[in-house]
């Protein structure tokens, strides 16, 4: 068994509270595809939007596990509230406040932290998601502006966001740009109708002769995919525990009904298991993240492993529970659906098998 400090027990307590008090009672409505707003602004008001940023910053001061653990246990209850902090977290607050000038941290990081504004990250294009370099959108330099032009697709967060983490190709390669919703040239796509995260936003974005003053350029010309990369490795720790949170979930589900029910417990072991070693390898690149040493493998190790796990027992679970389909209150099905997205989306499986296994 793992074990935390007083201080991470504190903040999981805090978080199973919040997510079974306040997230759980949401779920349904989220089914409907209701956007979670309330939520999100509840967790602001207690700076869950900021967990591991500096308070200088508008975070909440913790440390990356607790912001990893809060991830976890918001997932057992929506997964889709699980990849909306997520993405707003890892991917869009994270680079702009480690790569930003000070005045995009204060700017753009502090709101952000805070939770005033929420955040997504724009890499994926039709032909460019798992091959992220061959990007073809385009930001071309006139004066003090770039124009950019070009589309992106499956967007976390889009329609939803106030700042869009988007990624453009200049004359010196991939390079990124901090986008405010009301710039002119931005335009929005249809949320797409998604197998599971109903709660969760996935759209595509426009951009047509859209103007970037330079001043939100994030990093130097040409350092966008390496910011890209270096923030993904922190994103897949919070899929990781995203993936987690589904499967251990899902596990109770199971053991209530089938202990209710007086069923062997047999077909569950496995399942215990697996979650068991996703756990570790997620806490384990987490540890080394809050650490600052190299967790690339180990983020990718725990995204592919926690995934298959989430998968493997969401439709294990749904086996064993094949009787009592129908019956009020049953979320198995739900879990099901929301698992498969986490081999896919922030590398797919196979992705992660290509990192890692560079990294031998
Ligand atoms: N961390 C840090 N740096 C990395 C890195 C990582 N994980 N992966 C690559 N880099 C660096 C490399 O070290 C290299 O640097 P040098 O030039 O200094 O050597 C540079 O980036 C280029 O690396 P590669 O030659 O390995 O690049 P590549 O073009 O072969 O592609 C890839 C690498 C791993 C396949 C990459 O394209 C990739 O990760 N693709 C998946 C994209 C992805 O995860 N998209 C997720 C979208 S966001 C999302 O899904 C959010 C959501 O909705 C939930």
């Amino acid at each position: 068994m793992l074990v935390f400090t007083k201080k991470h027990a504190k903040i999981q307590q805090e978080m199973e509270k919040f997510a079974r008090e306040e997230v759980a009672p949401f779920v349904e409505k989220m089914e409907e595809g209701v956007f979670p707003r309330p939520l999100i602004e509840k967790m602001s008001k207690q700076g869950f939007m900021g967990i591991p940023f500096n308070k200088r910053y508008g975070g909440l001061g913790l440390d990356f596990i607790s912001y990893i653990l809060a991830i976890h246990e918001i997932s057992k209850k929506s997964a889709a509230l699980g990849v909306i902090l997520s993405v707003h977290t890892s991917v869009c607050t994270n680079p702009i406040l480690t790569f930003g000038t000070e005045k995009q941290r204060e700017r753009y990081g502090k709101r952000l932290a805070s939770g005033d504004i929420l955040g997504a990250f724009a890499l994926t294009e039709t032909g460019a998601g798992s091959d992220a370099g061959s990007l073809k959108t385009k930001a071309e330099k006139d004066g003090d502006v770039y124009i950019l032009n070009g589309a992106k697709q499956f967007i976390t967060n889009g329609g939803e966001a106030d700042i869009y983490l988007v990624f453009a190709r200049t004359n010196k390669g991939i390079t990124a740009f901090i986008v405010d919703k009301e710039t002119a040239g931005l335009k929005v796509g249809k949320d797409e109708k998604k197998m599971g995260l109903h709660g969760s936003r996935t759209t595509s974005l426009y951009f047509e002769n859209m103007k970037v003053h330079k001043d939100n350029r994030l990093g130097d010309e040409g350092e966008g995919f390496k910011i890209a990369m270096s923030n993904l490795n922190i994103g897949r720790i919070g899929i990781a525990a995203q993936a987690l949170g589904i499967a251990e979930a899902s596990l109770e589900e199971a053991l209530l009904f089938m202990k209710r029910g007086k069923k062997s417990l047999l077909p569950l072991a496995n399942m215990a298991t697996r979650i068991e070693g996703a756990k570790l390898l997620t806490y384990q690149a987490a540890f080394l993240k809050q650490k600052r040493k190299p967790c690339r493998k180990e983020a990718s190790m725990a995204k592919l492993f926690a995934a298959r796990t989430a998968v493997y027992v969401t439709s294990g679970v749904l086996d064993c529970l094949a009787e009592y389909r129908g019956l009020p209150n049953h979320h198995a099905e739900r879990f099901f659906r929301d698992a498969k997205v986490c081999e896919i989306y922030e590398g797919t499986s196979e992705i992660q098998k290509i990192v890692i296994s560079r990294s031998l």
